[in-house]
């Protein structure tokens, strides 16, 4: 559908980028001739993406390992990308959930996912942004949500409730960057079989 040279000498960081929704959106990008970031918690899984995506599309395929509720490690592996030369995007794709009747929750349990979702994903976002706009450069960020933002669901309640914040998040910086020239959106797929999901 698209030009294949349309993501040329764009770099795009994809957070959780070595499996599930997250690696179908980097091999997209890689077909159509980005150079990519991903970064996730598993070594291995992201070693298997960036080969298979380099060997596929002949592009550059960058990975390091990093868990985005660490705010020190997360604006770390920034500054070691922007140091190579800015990003051009970014995706929030990184997310946790576990399904559980919430009265069995226990506050380590909520932390867990709102850790990962609600604040390490805005850690993410404000160390590229803030970078974008130090620098004048323009840039674009999609995060992922999901339907229940709207509807609710009941037993993913602290994913419902951190996905709602980075919707939250989504509007307020569209309005508040968009005069750096820096997009952002979100889309919010409902649910589908990857292997982390089910
Ligand atoms: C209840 C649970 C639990 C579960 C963990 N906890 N799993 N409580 N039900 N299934 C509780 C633990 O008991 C503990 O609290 C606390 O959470 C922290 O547990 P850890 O295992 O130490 O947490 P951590 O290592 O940080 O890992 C958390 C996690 C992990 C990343 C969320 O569970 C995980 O890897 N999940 C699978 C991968 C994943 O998240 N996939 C989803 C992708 S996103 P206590 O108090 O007992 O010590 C997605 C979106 C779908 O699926 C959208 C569809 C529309």
């Amino acid at each position: 559908m698209f030009k294949k040279d349309l993501l040329k000498n764009k770099r795009i960081l994809v957070t959780g980028g070595g499996t599930g929704l997250g690696k179908e959106m980097v091999s997209h990008y890689a077909e159509h001739g980005a150079e990519l970031y991903i970064c996730g918690r598993r070594l291995n899984v992201l070693e298997e993406t960036a080969n298979e995506l380099k060997e596929k599309f002949n592009t550059k395929v960058h990975f390091e390992t990093l868990d985005i509720r660490a705010s020190k490690d997360v604006d770390d592996y920034i500054e070691r990308i922007f140091e190579e030369g800015p990003l051009d995007g970014l995706v929030n794709n990184a997310a946790g959930n576990f399904i559980s009747p919430t009265k069995d929750l226990s506050h380590k349990g909520f932390d867990a996912i709102a850790n990962i979702v609600f604040h390490g994903t805005f850690y993410i976002t404000h160390s590229v942004g803030r970078r974008w706009i130090e620098s004048g450069h323009k840039g674009s960020i999609i995060s992922i949500l999901t339907t229940w933002v709207w509807t609710g669901s009941p037993y993913v309640v602290p994913s419902a409730m951190s996905k709602s914040g980075l919707n939250a998040m989504t509007q307020s910086l569209a309005a508040e960057w968009g005069k750096y020239n820096i997009k952002v959106n979100a889309i919010a797929p409902g649910p589908f079989p990857t292997k982390g999901a089910w």
